[in-house]
């Protein structure tokens, strides 16, 4: 297949990604055809998808106005995927101009892409890495360019944890993130849920995205509750993300069709 001038060289184009994937749902440009292939098995077999990936765009949206309206200037975002509408930054920033945002993923298009978007903003960086290796993150010169752990930090996780099996430790990585975290930090976390609906469903989407890099690890509420041990959560919880603090009372109606559950914790002093 021809690639696209924006492809960068290391990147297999014949097998899907889920940042690709997930760009897809979004409406993006950023996919290959092998992205396309599996994106479409996994409506045709959940045919909500899109508007699953799109609540959960939205709860990042407010949560990050919400934690800029508490005073948080410094954003690392990890697993930050391709840039959408509405990115960290953007939302931050127009906020707030003196804001900080390090953005970090291990797929290389999010990456580039987010190289280009971000080009000339003094205040926002990109880098490539694992979330899995969090001291790598946290001594990343362009992390520590930006970031002053001496002071708090807005941690997101946001629609990561399900491609992070259990036998890769997360609770031991959000436990490592948060010991260099001052407090009045927050940690921001959302994932893939099946307490609502699994059954075929979630048979089906595991099955599509054992085709990429990152099998689907789907939590309960509990579960994820779980990775906020040392923060105190934010009201109203770990929720479907559409009634996190709402826009308006029907943007929350069958929140849990979202499937992605979601909350915010802050590290107290
Ligand atoms: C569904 S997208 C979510 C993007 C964004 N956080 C959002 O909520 O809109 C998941 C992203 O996590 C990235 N990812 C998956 N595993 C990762 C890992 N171990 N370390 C860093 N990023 C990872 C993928 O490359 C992809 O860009």
């Amino acid at each position: 297949m021809q690639r696209p001038d924006w492809a960068p060289d290391d990147i297999d184009v014949e097998r899907p990604s889920v940042a690709r994937m997930y760009d897809y749902y979004l409406g993006g440009s950023h996919n290959f055809a092998a992205d396309r292939v599996a994106a479409r098995a996994m409506v045709e077999a959940v045919p909500d998808a899109p508007l699953m990936a799109q609540a959960n765009r939205a709860f990042l949206r407010r949560v990050v106005q919400h934690l800029i309206d508490a005073g948080i200037r410094q954003f690392l975002d990890i697993g930050s995927g391709i840039p959408t509408v509405g990115n960290v930054h953007e939302i931050a920033q127009r906020a707030a101009p003196e804001a900080r945002v390090v953005y970090v993923d291990v797929d290389p298009v999010a990456v580039a892409h987010s190289q280009e978007i971000l080009a000339g903003n003094r205040n926002a960086t990109v880098v490539r890495e694992d979330l899995r290796r969090p001291e790598a993150i946290l001594t990343h010169p362009e992390v520590t360019r930006l970031i002053d752990f001496s002071q708090p930090v807005a941690v997101m996780v946001v629609a990561v944890l399900h491609f992070i099996p259990h036998s890769d430790h997360p609770e031991q990585t959000l436990r490592t993130l948060r010991a260099a975290l001052a407090p009045g930090s927050y940690l921001v976390l959302s994932q893939a849920s099946d307490d609502t609906r699994g059954g075929a469903e979630r048979v089906e989407a595991e099955r599509v995205y054992r085709r990429t890099d990152n099998p689907l690890c789907i939590r309960s509420r509990a579960e994820l509750t779980e990775f906020f041990d040392g923060f105190t959560l934010v009201d109203p919880g770990v929720v479907w993300v559409p009634q996190w603090r709402p826009e308006t009372p029907e943007s929350a109606e069958d929140a849990e069709q979202a499937v992605f559950l979601g909350g915010v914790g802050r590290l107290d002093g």
